[in-house]
C-alpha cells in the first residue's frame, strides 16, 4: 500500500523579504517554509502588517524574495528569467484580491475572456469558457454587465471566474471576501471553495476572518516574520 502524500504544488523554502528604509531594515519574512500540496486549501492568518500580502506576492511570482526559494511543481523559480516567470504565473496561478480589479470599460464576460486572450486562446473558445465560468459562479444573467453595474459580491464572483480562466493549479487569495458584508462574504466563499474543490486546485487564502480560516484544510499563522501551523 502506498501512503505517499499528494505532491507539493507550491513550496516556499526559507523565504526572506527585507524592506530597506532610510534608517532601518524591516525584515518582513524571516525564513518562511511552506508546502502546499495538491488539492489542499490553506488559510494564511496574521495581524495587519505581518507580511501576508508580501508572502502571497512572492508565492505568486510577482516579487522575488531576498533569500530562499519558491518552487512550483518542484521547479525552482529563482532560476527563471522574468519572461519565464510571467508565463508560469499566467498558466499556473490565479489571484483574487480584496478589491476586484476588474477593468471598468469591459463587461463581466470580457473581463473573464481577457486573461485567455493574453494567453492566445482563440476568441470563440475564450468566450465559451468565460460564459461557462460565469455560470459556475452564478452570474450567467449578468455576463453583459460592466463592473459598475454589479454588486460587490457579484464583482468578486467575476474576479474568481477570471482567476480560474486559464485553469491554474494554484489559487492565491488576498482577503478575497474582506470587502464584503458577512452574508455576502459567506456566499462568495462557498462558491470559491466549491470551485476550488471541484477543480482539484490548491489554494492559499489570506484572511482576517477566523471563522473562514477554520473551514479550510489547515491554518498557518504569520507573526514576527515566521510561519507556524495552528493546531
Ligand atoms: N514596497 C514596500 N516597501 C516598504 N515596506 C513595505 C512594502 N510593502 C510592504 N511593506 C511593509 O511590509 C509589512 C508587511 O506588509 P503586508 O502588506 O505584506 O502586510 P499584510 O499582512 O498583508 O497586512 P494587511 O493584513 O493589513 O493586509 C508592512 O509593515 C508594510 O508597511
Ligand atoms: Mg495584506
Amino acid at each position: 500500500m502506498s501512503s505517499e502524500l499528494p505532491s507539493s504544488v507550491l513550496e516556499l523554502r526559507g523565504v526572506r523579504r527585507i524592506f530597506r528604509q532610510a534608517t532601518a531594515e524591516l525584515v518582513v519574512l524571516n525564513g518562511i517554509d511552506l508546502v502546499l500540496r495538491s488539492g489542499e486549501i490553506v488559510a494564511l492568518v496574521g495581524p495587519s502588517g505581518a507580511g501576508k500580502s508580501t508572502m502571497l506576492h512572492i508565492a505568486g511570482l510577482l516579487e522575488r524574495p531576498d533569500g530562499g526559494a519558491v518552487l512550483i511543481d518542484g521547479q525552482d523559480c529563482a532560476r527563471l528569467n522574468d519572461e519565464r516567470r510571467t508565463l508560469l504565473r499566467r498558466s499556473e496561478i490565479g489571484f483574487v484580491y480584496q478589491f476586484h480589479h476588474l477593468l471598468p470599460e469591459f463587461s463581466a464576460l470580457e473581463n473573464v475572456m481577457l486573461p485567455q486572450m493574453i494567453a492566445a486562446v482563440p476568441r470563440w473558445q475564450a468566450r465559451e469558457k468565460a460564459a461557462r465560468l460565469l455560470g459556475r459562479v452564478g452570474l450567467a444573467p449578468r455576463a453583459g454587465h460592466r463592473p459598475a453595474r454589479l454588486s460587490g459580491g457579484e464583482q468578486q464572483r467575476v474576479a474568481i471566474a477570471r482567476a480560474l480562466a486559464n485553469d491554474p493549479r494554484i489559487l492565491l487569495g488576498d482577503e478575497p471576501t474582506g470587502n464584503l458584508d458577512h452574508a455576502t462574504g459567506e456566499s462568495v466563499l462557498e462558491t470559491l471553495l466549491d470551485l476550488v474543490r471541484d477543480t482539484g486546485l490548491s489554494a492559499l487564502i489570506a484572511t482576517h476572518n477566523l471563522d473562514l480560516a477554520r473551514r479550510l484544510d489547515r491554518i498557518v499563522a504569520l507573526t514576527d516574520g515566521r510561519l507556524r501551523t495552528l493546531a
